[in-house]
């Protein structure tokens, strides 16, 4: 029997007839615990500040996050994936300031496992914050050089471990990263902790607003000798299968919206669950067309959301994380 001929037998619409029929007929749902909530903090006390492109997002002092993160946990959310601002003066080319056990980084993990012991904290491991030149490695000649690069990043790996981390996520790009970072975790005794690595991370206008939050732009340049072109997808593959075998447990794609078909392509190619994420500049979209009476802001959060899922990711890191679960 053709399609057409199978009219008035088969209709598509009855499995669209009412809202509880449309629930049951649904293939893919979200959950809480897809969540990641992304968090910015900054030096200082009892303060916050909004981010100018992301509305309704903040940078919190450490003692305003545990408020935040009593909102997080009471949603169910299960993790979190910080960042830090990094004061002017702490910033350097070898990011020396990434390996102080006092860092605003290692005390904010050790302050909120002490508080939510069940929140899986991950940490953001790269130099961009850090860094004088806002790259994501060591710059020598204009070059931002692979190796060295790597060595610093495993240390910094192990200081967010010590300090308590449950994962750490490397969203610098250099090659190799991935299996030098997890034999130094070993080397230390971390065997448990994780690593979700970014795998394909493209070299994204995207990420704009993030970088206003940090204030961590390039000095010079772009990151396009690390970050993935846009135009690739087998490439992101092979990054990924590479980070998988080199023992990441959660491999990345980034940005989301506009990166669906990569998400599939790595979902199908990996047996460790896949995130996506969801960032900042893909945020602030949504915000700018509601703000100006666009778009409906929930229902396009809603959308976007499960067109994640529909695309395979298992997890989203999301600025929506608690706009979303609320809705759940
Ligand atoms: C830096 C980093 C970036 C993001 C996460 N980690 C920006 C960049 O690579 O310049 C972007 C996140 C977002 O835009 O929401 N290592």
């Amino acid at each position: 029997m053709s399609d057409t001929g199978s009219y008035p037998f088969i209709r598509g619409r009855r499995l669209r007839k009412s809202e509880q029929i449309r629930r049951m007929a649904a293939e893919h749902h979200l959950h809480p615990e897809d969540l990641i909530a992304p968090l910015f903090v900054m030096e200082g006390q009892n303060d916050k500040v909004e981010i100018p492109s992301m509305p309704g997002y903040f940078r919190y002092t450490l003692d305003l996050l545990m408020k935040e993160l009593e909102e997080i946990a009471s949603l169910e959310i299960p993790s979190v994936l910080l960042f830090v601002k990094v004061p002017e003066e702490k910033k350097d080319n070898e990011g020396t300031e990434a390996l102080n056990p006092e860092g605003l980084m290692q005390r904010s993990v050790r302050k909120i496992k002490k508080n939510f012991p069940g929140l899986v904290v991950m940490t953001d491991v790269a130099l961009d914050p850090y860094s004088s030149y806002g790259h994501d490695g060591i710059v020598r000649n204009g070059e931002i050089v692979n190796d060295e690069s790597v060595e610093l990043l495993a240390k910094m790996a192990v200081s967010h471990a010590e300090a308590g981390a449950d994962f750490v996520a490397p969203s610098d790009m250099m090659d190799g990263r991935i299996g030098v970072m997890r034999k130094a975790l070993e080397l230390d005794g971390f065997h448990h902790i994780g690593i979700m690595s970014y795998s394909a991370k493209y070299a994204s206008v995207f990420y704009g607003p993030f970088r206003d939050a940090l204030d961590s732009a390039p000095g010079f340049g772009d990151k396009k000798t690390y970050q993935m072109n846009p135009s690739n997808v087998k490439e992101a593959v092979r990054e990924a299968l590479l980070d998988q075998n080199q023992g990441a447990d959660i491999v990345m794609v980034k940005p989301g919206l506009p990166y669906l078909d990569v998400v599939r392509a790595v979902k199908s190619a990996v047996s460790v669950p896949v995130s996506v994420y969801n960032v900042s500049g893909e945020y602030a979209m949504i915000k700018a067309a509601a703000a100006n009476g666009w778009l409906d802001e929930q229902q396009a959060m809603a959308e976007v959301l499960i067109s994640f899922k529909r695309a395979g990711a298992d997890l989203i890191a999301t600025y929506f994380a608690k706009d979303m679960a609320r809705l759940l």
